[in-house]
């Protein structure tokens, strides 16, 4: 009985692995591609955080280093102008338009007597993404 009941047993089991292996082979696991998506749009950023925020912010970055900011301009220090983080614990998103503003025009008076260069050719939009990413320093 046992000599018996052994190969069988095998036979059963290989044929039922033989089975399913060809069912996985012809039956491709359905990932809809949403799902791809939705999970490397989302790294390990807090809820709440849109992501359109990160890509202005990215883009504001870009720009900033694009240009002739950096001489003038630090992150984390003083410079010839203030530093960013300075300029973000200033302000709010409610000064977004005035400081894009005045990126373009130049000024002085708000940090001291050094003015800051205009900036004519660039566009009202590039300044915002600009001062976006500087006000998002505020948290840091
Ligand atoms: C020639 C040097 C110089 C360059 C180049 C420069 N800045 Fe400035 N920036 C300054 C100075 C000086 C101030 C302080 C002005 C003041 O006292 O109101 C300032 C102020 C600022 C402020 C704060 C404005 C306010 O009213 O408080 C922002 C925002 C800013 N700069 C962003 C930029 C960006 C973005 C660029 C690149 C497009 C840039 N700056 C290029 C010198 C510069």
């Amino acid at each position: 009985m046992k000599t018996q009941s052994l190969p069988t047993a095998v036979i059963l089991a290989l044929s039922i692995f033989l089975l399913s292996c060809s069912k996985t082979e012809t039956t491709p696991i359905p990932q809809p591609e949403p799902y791809n998506g939705q999970s490397a749009s989302q790294p390990a950023e807090p809820p709440g955080v849109p992501v359109s925020n990160n890509t202005s912010r990215d883009e504001g970055l870009k720009l900033i280093e694009g240009t002739d900011c950096l001489t003038c301009h630090k992150m984390d220090a003083k410079l010839i102008g203030p530093s960013y983080q300075e300029v973000a614990a200033k302000y709010t998103e409610a000064d977004l338009d005035m400081l894009a503003q005045k990126i373009i025009d130049g000024g002085k008076g708000n940090w001291g007597h050094i003015p800051m260069t205009p900036h004519t050719g660039l566009s009202k939009d590039n300044a915002k993404l600009m001062v976006k990413y500087i006000l998002s320093l505020k948290n840091q």
